[in-house]
């Protein structure tokens, strides 16, 4: 039977981002019959779908502020962690105008489990929350920490302790290499003040995997667990990248993994946050790693992932706008998960040359050929044709005014299908990615390897 709605309590959303996340995110939460008028800031070609663009950066709070204002938002979802960290959610509380406002986010203080590596290892000590054996250095401690790295075994995992942009963390093989690093962030400042602090931690050896709670800061939902393929190279090879495809469920995420899961790390952290009077409603992502049949904490962030998202909420059955008024309401205790029980696969079409340098503006094509898969856009934006022949000829107006999409960032674009199996579902995203052109098209043709 449908449920019935009473469309009073319908909500408009503001919802801040611009990748592929936010795409995803744009069509679950438009789907819902809860969803008023939709805004995403800035959004890219394939948000424009779901809602209204509009152009506000996520770290413009008084332009987002008077958008809430315009629009009468009743939610608002930062999709990237950089405005959660900048604590937008503070900012939004002690307005009186904006108050009421459900931001869905935890508090600045909450968000140092993202942005701040040395708060969050702090954190875990305190609450027993199994992660690697670590120290904190400054400047000031320099040769202090030279001589932990001298003292430690290879590999030497060496993190900045602030937000950089997914660059903070150096693995390197050697204790020479560990110093060097470690000396770039802490005395020449390779990250500013992100690196003033740098945590030093035990290598752990396993199979990572990303875990996803919503709380409400008592209790919490359960999202469907992926993994990512964050290597640019096949094999998991060559330079980091802000991933290059993901996949849900996690065949290593079995049910007793996860009870050790939910046992020894989400309900100490979300008790400890409570205990330590610390205001979390939102996403709590754990990238964890499991060592034998061992859950980690490698990392805490604020927010769902990327491209995670783009397999986690095509499993989700859940309304995503009903959670978010359940949560706001602390009644999370009385939803239940819904999961498809489909295998879904995400393959991440990127720019030539990512994650180095590499060109935007080349027109796309194919996008209504394909058919059985989400295309969920990421670096994508709606230009004048004439304006995309007009840079590569060189001749001003060449062409005409019809309006093309155009590669836009380095991860363009995420195709998600599901399937019966892994296997179905990575065939039919591939089978699609054959089918969208732009010049310097690539992607990882072995998503989801280890486990076919
Ligand atoms: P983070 O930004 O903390 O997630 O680190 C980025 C990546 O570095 C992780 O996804 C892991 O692949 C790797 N990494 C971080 N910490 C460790 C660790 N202690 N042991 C092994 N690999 C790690
Ligand atoms: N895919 C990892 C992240 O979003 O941080």
């Amino acid at each position: 039977m449908q449920p019935v709605y009473n469309f009073t309590k319908m909500k408009n959303i503001l919802l801040l981002g611009s990748g592929g996340r936010e795409c995803a995110l744009a069509w679950k939460l438009s789907q819902s019959p809860l969803c008023g008028t939709f805004f995403i800031a800035p959004g890219n070609a394939g948000t424009s779908e779901y809602g209204i663009n509009l152009p506000i950066q996520v770290n413009d709070f008084a332009a987002i502020r008077q958008a809430c204002l315009d629009y009468k938002i009743d939610i608002l979802f930062p999709g990237p962690e950089d405005p959660l960290v900048a604590g937008i959610y503070d900012y939004f509380k002690s307005d009186t105008r904006l108050k009421h406002i459900i931001v869905v986010g935890p508090s600045k203080d909450g968000a140092q489990l993202e942005g701040s590596k040395a708060f969050s290892k702090k954190f875990m000590a305190r609450h027993c929350i199994p992660t690697a054996a670590y120290q904190e250095f400054t400047a000031d401690s320099f040769e202090r920490g030279v001589a932990y790295i001298k003292r430690s075994e290879p590999p030497y995992v060496i993190k900045a302790d602030g937000l950089a942009a997914g660059k903070g963390v150096v693995i390197a093989q050697s204790s020479v290499d560990a110093v060097k690093a470690f000396r770039a962030m802490v005395m020449n400042q390779q990250f500013g003040d992100a690196s003033k602090t740098v945590v030093i931690e035990q290598f752990l050896d396993g199979i990572e995997l990303s875990v996803f709670a919503f709380t409400d800061g008592d209790n919490y939902v359960l999202l469907p667990e992926a993994k990512d393929y964050k290597r640019i190279g096949e094999g998991d090879t060559g330079l980091n990248t802000g991933g290059m495809g993901a996949i849900s469920p996690v065949p290593i995420a079995d049910e007793k993994f996860m009870q050790k899961v939910t046992e020894r790390i989400i309900r100490p952290t979300i008790n400890g946050l409570k205990a330590e009077k610390i205001v979390y409603q939102g996403i709590i992502f754990f990238g964890l790693i499991k060592v034998k049949e061992e859950p980690y904490v490698i990392e805490y962030n604020c927010r769902l992932g990327d491209p995670e998202t783009e397999v986690v909420l095509p499993r989700l059955e859940n309304d995503l706008v009903e959670l978010i008024v359940k949560m706001e309401e602390g009644k999370l205790r009385e939803v239940k998960a819904e999961y498809s029980n489909k295998a879904a696969a995400t393959v991440m079409l990127v720019a030539e040359g990512y994650p180095g340098d590499y060109e935007k503006g080349r027109e796309m094509s194919g996008f209504e050929q394909v058919k059985g898969s989400h295309l969920f856009h990421a670096g994508t934006k709606q230009s004048l044709k004439s304006k995309v022949q007009s840079l590569k000829s060189g001749i001003q107006n060449a062409g005409s005014d019809e309006n093309v999409i155009v590669t836009n960032g380095g991860r363009v674009l995420a195709i998600t299908s599901l399937g019966d199996t892994l296997k179905q579902a990575l065939q039919k995203s591939y089978e699609n990615a054959e089918l969208i052109q732009y010049d310097g098209k690539y992607c990882r043709k072995d998503i989801g390897w280890e486990f076919l």
